[in-house]
């Protein structure tokens, strides 16, 4: 992918056939020269199918999750380099839904982001606090536990986003203020820079995520430090997903 600095990124996460293709062609016909990036990570069923409809258009087309060895018996499961065959130009890692449901921890995550990043995957790296964490005052540490874990040293401006997604703030339709984000998004970006210099750790794009819609995405985008957004129910719909794109542009 080529790293846009702002980017609107869609998580369809386990939703979508192949009829859902029609919402990725409307939402190229909405955005035929688009300023900031745009990627839809489909179920990777539709990974390759979607990256060829896709393929003379500004969408781009990622992966939900990877494999961090190259190949073995691992049944079930997708390599990263198998993405790329597929059309997929970056992945997300790490994502709360696959740390609960897949138990995966942040050297997990650390792994795969280092496989993606070696054959060429932009990896999108999910960081988030669940509700009990935030009430309990520990947010920071979290998610600066998380972020230290989680990154590899192999992450530099071009092959990291960093999505700031609150557990609490997912698919509820609860968002957290934007003095909320502003303070984490600032947190991320200064531990960033201290690990990874001014020039790379400055450049990482930070995304939010969770309950992002038309409605908020203006003021979410407005917050310093928020470079775009991880967004997953408002993405399934070119109608929904249009107008967080032309707010962040
Ligand atoms: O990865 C995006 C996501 O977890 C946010 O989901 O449905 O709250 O936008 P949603």
């Amino acid at each position: 992918m080529t790293q846009a600095r702002k980017l609107a990124a869609g998580n369809w996460k386990m939703n979508g056939t192949r009829a859902a293709l029609a919402e990725l062609e409307a939402l190229a016909r909405a955005h035929p020269n688009p300023s900031v990036g745009i990627l839809i990570c489909p179920p990777a069923t539709l990974i390759q199918t979607a990256s060829a409809a896709m393929a003379d258009t500004p969408v781009e087309i990622g992966g939900q999750d990877c494999h961090a060895e190259p190949s073995g018996t691992h049944t079930g499961d997708i390599s990263a380099e198998m993405l790329v065959d597929a059309g997929a130009t970056s992945v997300i890692l790490g994502h709360s839904e696959r740390r609960e449901d897949h138990e995966e921890s942040s050297e997990d995550v650390r792994a795969k982001a280092k496989a993606a990043q070696a054959v060429g995957l932009v990896t999108i790296i999910c960081l988030g606090e669940s509700l009990a964490q935030r009430e309990a005052n520990n947010t920071l540490d979290i998610i600066g536990g998380q972020l230290a874990a989680s990154l590899p040293d192999s992450c530099c401006a071009t092959n990291t986003v960093v999505a700031y997604e609150p557990i609490w703030a997912i698919g509820t339709g609860k968002v957290p203020t934007t003095a909320q984000i502003d303070e984490v998004h600032d947190f991320i970006r200064t531990r960033l820079i201290q690990r990874f210099g001014e020039a790379e750790g400055g450049g990482i794009p930070l995304l939010y995520g969770g309950s992002v819609k038309p409605g908020n995405a203006a003021e979410i985008f407005a917050t310093d430090n928020v470079d775009g957004a991880l967004v997953g129910g408002a993405s399934l719909k070119a109608e929904d997903f249009s107008p967080i794109i032309t707010a962040l542009e």
